[in-house]
């Protein structure tokens, strides 16, 4: 009989649901995107119930198109854009304000604030965080400051805070048979990769921070209950209403983590990087955390019942795939991202010619943490064409992978033998290519470039009891190609310090 697993991937911009059957294969998915709204600059918000109502439609046309029976479906696990928060009324379900999405910088005085009070080796300790706008913390402090009577109401344990995964968890499972009264909502719960990014979760001791809930003056009574990213019990069923069965609910992971289960990095110093916007990179450290000296952040991998739980370091890196939009859009000078590779191949031995392009179109995340760095394009002369700017983009997105990854040599002082990439700028043959000479190390690309929502289905399925341990989920995972560097090292190296030059100058540009 086959059996299968839906996933829900709720993502910055759409929502996709994913049926997998039981060797990791998708049978057929559904997607669909919400709005980003945008109040002021700075500020970029989501509608949960939009998300919510998305949520619905695509689980049910997914499972439509695949034509399975929902009772063929043993688990559902989802996934999730991190850090993005949602405070809600317990009774009625409504938020209480729009989500507050994690590009959000609306946070940056209070974070500041945070900052100047001498707070950053404490939330560093505790966190694995930097102080940042980027996490949960500061955007709920920010509505139970800004609307009215929410944070008594808060005290009065009347509303409810979650993540994206959370709020989604709450919806599925309201008024099931663990939750029977509709208007108390679901099961109130968060996985421990989830809140590892709240900024108000201690990575060390695995519990909320009473010490950091007390500094942000942020009620203990609206947290989520902390479970494993994969867990026997599940958290609870989603209602019948929705698909016509109970189905209970096993797995729940941040989307970036559970890109790191989907590619099978169960092993120390094990890496993927995630090409989307921007890329993600994350290396797994083993059971303990291991702090960042380089501007790498400390996270939970994920925690599955049965398993030692799985640490991580995190490069992220603000634009790389937004960086080819922005030759499309803004220089118009393709139609589609798929031509950059057909150009950068017109180059051939001479590559971008000298030409260096630093995207730091809002600054510069890991490992420089410059909000004041600004993009730049330098090396032209009358010889550069339009291929060898192109080029020089493509290269920007390896270099700064190059970047994340000397700074977890450092830090984690493992030895990396290859990096396993997904996302969809992968399906670019010349930039993994690329990738491999500028890192010096193999890629690898497998055959499911969507391995966030395999990561999710791994976690729920392992969870369900589909597969028995991390083994099976191995052999599970299918190498489409692997890209070999070619370049030699002084080669490799005199490029590399080429754009390391070119960085700097991006740097700090608007002190100047
Ligand atoms: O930390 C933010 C990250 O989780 C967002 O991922 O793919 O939804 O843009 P994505």
């Amino acid at each position: 009989m086959p059996r299968y697993i839906l996933v829900v991937d709720q993502g910055t911009t759409g929502t996709r649901a994913v049926l997998y059957d039981n060797e990791g294969r998708i049978i057929n998915y559904s997607y669909r995107e919400h709005r980003q709204i945008y109040p002021r600059p700075g500020w970029v918000e989501h509608d949960p119930l939009e998300i919510w109502r998305n949520t619905v439609y695509v689980m049910k046309d997914a499972v439509k198109l695949s034509e399975i029976d929902p009772s063929d479906i043993v688990s559902v696990g989802i996934t999730n854009q991190r850090e993005t928060t949602i405070v809600w009324d317990k009774a009625t379900g409504k938020p209480i304000y729009n989500a507050i999405v994690w590009q959000d910088t609306r946070t940056i005085n209070y974070c500041k604030s945070l900052i100047e009070k001498g707070l950053s080796k404490f939330v560093h300790e505790k966190t694995g965080l930097t102080i940042s706008t980027y996490f949960s913390a500061s955007k709920i402090k920010w509505i139970l400051d800004n609307i009215p009577g929410a944070r008594d109401r808060a005290e009065h344990g009347e509303i409810l805070f979650g993540t994206i995964d959370t709020w989604i968890i709450w919806n599925m499972t309201r008024g099931t048979r663990d939750h029977l009264t509709p208007d108390r909502g679901g099961a109130h719960v968060i996985d421990y990769s989830n809140a590892s990014r709240t900024m108000l979760f201690d990575i060390v001791n695995h519990r909320w921070s009473i010490e950091l809930l007390e500094k942000m003056r942020i009620p203990y009574e609206i947290l989520p209950v902390v479970v494993p990213s994969s867990s026997r019990k599940p958290y609870g069923y989603m209602n019948k209403d929705i698909l016509g069965e109970e189905i209970p609910i096993h797995g729940d992971l941040g989307d970036q983590q559970a890109a790191l289960v989907g590619q099978t990095c169960f092993r120390r110093g094990e890496m993927k990087s995630t090409y989307g916007t921007g890329t993600f990179m994350l290396l797994n450290t083993g059971d303990k955390p291991v702090h960042s000296s380089k501007g790498l952040l400390t996270t939970i991998g994920y925690v599955f019942e049965g398993y030692d739980p799985v640490y991580a370091l995190e490069g992220s890196v603000a634009i790389s795939g937004a960086a080819i939009q922005w030759l499309r859009d803004n220089l118009r000078i393709i139609r589609d991202p798929s031509e950059t590779e057909k150009l950068a191949g017109k180059t051939g031995e001479i590559g971008s010619g000298g030409v260096y392009f630093v995207p730091a179109f809002s600054g510069l995340y890991a490992p420089y943490w410059d909000m004041t760095a600004r993009g730049l394009i330098i090396g032209l002369t009358r010889y550069t064409r339009i291929e060898h700017i192109v080029h020089a983009v493509l290269e920007a997105i390896a270099y700064q992978v190059r970047d994340v990854y000397e700074a977890m040599i450092k830090d984690a002082g493992i030895v990396i033998n290859m990096l396993k990439v997904d996302g969809g700028a992968t399906k670019n043959n010349y930039l993994m290519q690329l990738q491999a000479n500028i890192l010096g190390i193999p890629v690898l690309r497998p055959r499911n470039i969507e391995t966030t929502s395999l990561g999710a289905a791994f976690a729920a399925g392992l969870g369900a009891g589909l597969w028995r341990n991390i083994d099976e989920l191995r052999k599970l995972w299918v190498l489409d190609k692997e890209f070999k560097p070619i370049w030699s090292k002084e080669k490799r190296e005199k490029l590399y310090s080429g754009w390391r030059s070119a960085v700097k100058r991006a740097m700090k540009w608007l002190d100047e």
